[in-house]
């Protein structure tokens, strides 16, 4: 019997993805991160616009309420239902598909804009997420990405649950590596002229205690629950507290009572060739 391995890594996403609380996440610290990359894009009044891995529409509700038509498409439904239930999503020219990143149910060139915001980064196999963002913007639209760094805490936090994580299956790349400029430069070659590349960060001030930011992530994201299951497994899951614990203290630029963080992302935007 044929094991289709995309498909059950996918299942494995969906249900990860689903676990914890990511709309709560959203509400918490990451909304800037939406509004930033909708701001960043010129869209017009009926602008067709295409959200990958949207979540619960961080980016795809401000892009709707500038005017456009958009399509909310990610993994898990259950961050689509969860964003289709928000307030300020109603009234909106704004679908929501379930599609995966690397198999678009979208036609060649149907879109002026296809955008993600930290998204796109987790599909597992960059160079096939990549090639279809290509191909369903229509040549002369736009391409535009917002990823966490490899060198920003994000990229950082990766690396310190990597020792606790289940070794990924062969062909699947790092997600902050979407943060790098040379690897999306790899991944886009010719197809896609890139006129603004600029690093920034998004300022965490939600938790008062350094900690408190991995209590959040531990309670609340899919990725740090797997891992942090996965190190239970081994009876190592206080080791994975520990190096969280000092994670935190280690990227905190507030004090011990008022923590302040600085999370590094990449805002990447180009022309569809
Ligand atoms: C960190 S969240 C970002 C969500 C949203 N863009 C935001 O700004 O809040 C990552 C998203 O990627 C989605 N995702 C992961 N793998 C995917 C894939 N292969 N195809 C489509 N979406 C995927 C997850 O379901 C999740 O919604």
């Amino acid at each position: 019997m044929t094991v289709d391995v995309g498909t059950e890594l996918k299942a494995k996403h969906r249900a990860m993805w689903g676990t914890g609380d990511y709309p709560r996440m959203v509400e918490t610290f990451l909304l800037p991160i939406g509004q930033r990359l909708a701001s960043a894009i010129d869209i017009r009044p009926g602008s067709r616009v295409l959200d990958v891995a949207a979540g619960t529409g961080n980016a795809s509700i401000p892009a709707a309420r500038r005017g456009a038509d958009v399509t909310a498409s990610d993994l898990t439904p259950a961050l689509l239902q969860a964003g289709a239930a928000r307030p300020d999503a109603r009234g909106l020219n704004l679908e929501w598909v379930e599609a995966d990143a690397e198999a678009l149910p979208f036609p060649d060139a149907s879109y002026d804009v296809v955008m993600s915001a930290i998204g796109v980064m987790f599909a597992p196999h960059h160079q096939a997420a990549a090639d279809e963002l290509v191909r369903v913007c229509r040549p002369g639209g736009t391409i535009a990405l917002l990823s966490w760094t490899p060198e920003g805490m994000l990229g950082d936090l990766f690396r310190t649950m990597k020792p606790f994580a289940a070794a990924p299956p062969p062909g699947v790349l790092p997600a902050p590596l979407w943060g790098s400029e040379e690897h999306l430069a790899g991944l886009f070659g010719e197809r896609v002229a890139v006129h603004t590349s600029v690093r920034e960060v998004l300022d965490i001030t939600a938790f008062p205690h350094p900690q408190g930011y991995g209590e959040h992530f531990k309670a609340f994201y899919g990725p740090t629950i797997a891992v942090r299951a996965n190190a239970a497994k081994d009876g190592r899951e206080k080791e994975f507290d520990a190096a969280l614990d000092s994670f935190c203290d280690s990227w905190n630029l507030g004090s011990a009572d008022s923590a302040r963080f600085e999370q590094e992302y990449l805002l990447t935007i180009g022309t569809r060739l």
